[in-house]
């Protein structure tokens, strides 16, 4: 009992969906409080009122920051931390001239790990407590990342990226190796403490249907684990992919002709997709992962979020590091609000932050966990400064509601926001 933690703030999070509610569907309490107990939070209402019920708890008061769950970053590439924001390339290009050497660095285990820490390192600072991550082909790279999440106590999710063809002869794995090499990951990793293991074929471009097929199989012994994998990001891949497997009805269909199409799916980008893959996503309750810095620096095209929700889509929001041009959910939100208005709809600032912490953790299906400060949920917390530069400050201090406050910091703001992050009711040091 005498652990328990008292975190004083303002309070903000989710009831429902503010797609279906409205910004009704969030609780804030100016003067709200999180109590914590083994990692875990117990309970989260008025501050005065915690404390008087809970006098042993010892207190932590944030004044007029805003603690609020931690971002969940649905769609990332650790391994391309080092060459994030190289230049000029669309995304054929730039896997093979960017992406596709640095992987190949990670067939060092000590790079891997210099890598995997670094990254861990950049997104907590800002702010995010879990990441679905691709590794490269070296099961090595997933032993990298999950160590270092496994040290730093976090949730975190990620798989051994697999390809064997359309890629240089040091990153080709084989049907049968991926399968292997999958399966012992599994093994390994899969239920360690907060870690889950993800079955990662890269996209249809870079695996033979054998390969496919053959994670398809492991994907039907193991029907409980993710399967992630890229779908229609842009208009070229599109084409290559109708090239390579021409009796597919489209690009969605080379998964499901191979048992890589289901509720646990997790598909990337999905901007171009055709009626019938959009009807059959939601009709198998697959999740979609929107990744608007990525989008528009690899110049992919405008994700379609109020379509989708109104399709009844589960919907992510990620940076897709480093296709993506930042490490940061504040950035993502603010990219994501860009793309919406130019495609004529305004996504609230309840809708963002819903995106970057439930909509993720539900499309990851570890919103039993994680995504909001309801009671049970694990404590990964963050405690954001609303006046984290002078630029947001002279804007965010006019008054209004939460919303006004928060929206400067959402198109404005960095990890000077993140005062503060807890990850299982741990203190982070933030660097
Ligand atoms: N499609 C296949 N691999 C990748 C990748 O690493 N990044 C992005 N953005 N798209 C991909
Ligand atoms: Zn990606």
């Amino acid at each position: 009992m005498s652990h328990d933690t008292l975190l004083l703030g303002q309070t903000l999070s989710f009831d429902s969906s503010p797609f279906e509610n409205g910004p009704e569907a969030a609780r804030h309490l100016t003067h709200g409080g999180v109590l914590i107990r083994d990692g875990r939070i117990l309970e989260t209402d008025d501050g005065a009122t915690l404390r008087a019920a809970h006098p042993q708890a010892r207190v932590e008061d944030h004044g007029n920051a805003l603690l609020c769950a931690g971002f969940i970053d649905a769609h990332v590439h650790y391994p391309q931390t080092a060459m994030i924001a190289s230049w000029g390339k669309r995304l054929i290009d730039w896997l093979n001239s960017y992406t596709f050497p640095e992987e190949m660095r990670f067939a060092d285990p000590d790079y891997a790990a210099d890598i995997a820490g670094r990254y861990l390192d950049l997104t907590v600072a800002n702010g995010t407590t879990t990441v679905c991550s691709y590794g490269t082909i070296h099961p090595a790279s997933v032993d990298a990342l999950m160590g270092a999440a496994q040290a730093r106590g976090q949730r975190l999710l990620a798989g051994k990226t697999c390809m064997d063809r359309n890629a240089p002869d040091d990153l080709r794995d084989t049907a049968q190796s991926a399968y292997d090499d999958s399966k012992a990951l599994i093994e390994k990793w899969h239920g360690q403490d907060r870690l889950y293991y993800v079955i990662t074929p890269r996209f249809s471009p870079t695996s033979t249907p054998e390969q496919l097929s053959a994670l398809g199989a492991l994907w039907a012994e193991h029907p409980d684990l993710l399967m992630q994998t890229h779908l229609s990001e842009q208009v070229d891949e599109i084409d290559w992919v109708r090239s390579l497997y021409p009796t597919a009805r489209d690009y969605l269909d080379t998964y499901e002709m191979h048992g890589l199409l289901g509720a646990n799916g997790v598909y990337g980008h999905a901007i171009h997709l055709e009626p019938r893959e959009q009807d059959r996503l939601a009709e198998v309750g697959a999740a979609l992962v929107h990744c608007p810095t990525s989008n528009t620096f690899i110049g992919s095209g405008l994700f379609d979020m109020a379509g989708m929700m109104a399709a009844g889509q589960r919907v992510g929001l990620a940076t897709d590091t480093g296709g993506g041009s930042s490490f940061s959910m504040l950035r993502t939100m603010a990219a994501a609000y860009e793309i919406g208005q130019l495609r004529g709809c305004a996504l609230h600032p309840s809708e963002l932050l819903w995106l970057a912490t439930v909509g993720s953790a539900q499309a990851l299906r570890i919103d039993q966990h994680v995504g909001t400060l309801a009671p049970g949920k694990e404590a990964d917390i963050i405690a954001l400064d609303l006046s984290s530069t002078p630029a947001i400050a002279q804007r965010a201090n006019r008054g209004g509601d939460i919303w006004e406050a928060l929206f400067p910091t959402i198109m404005m703001g960095d990890d000077r926001a993140i005062k503060a992050v807890w990850i299982g009711g741990r203190a982070v040091a933030l660097a």
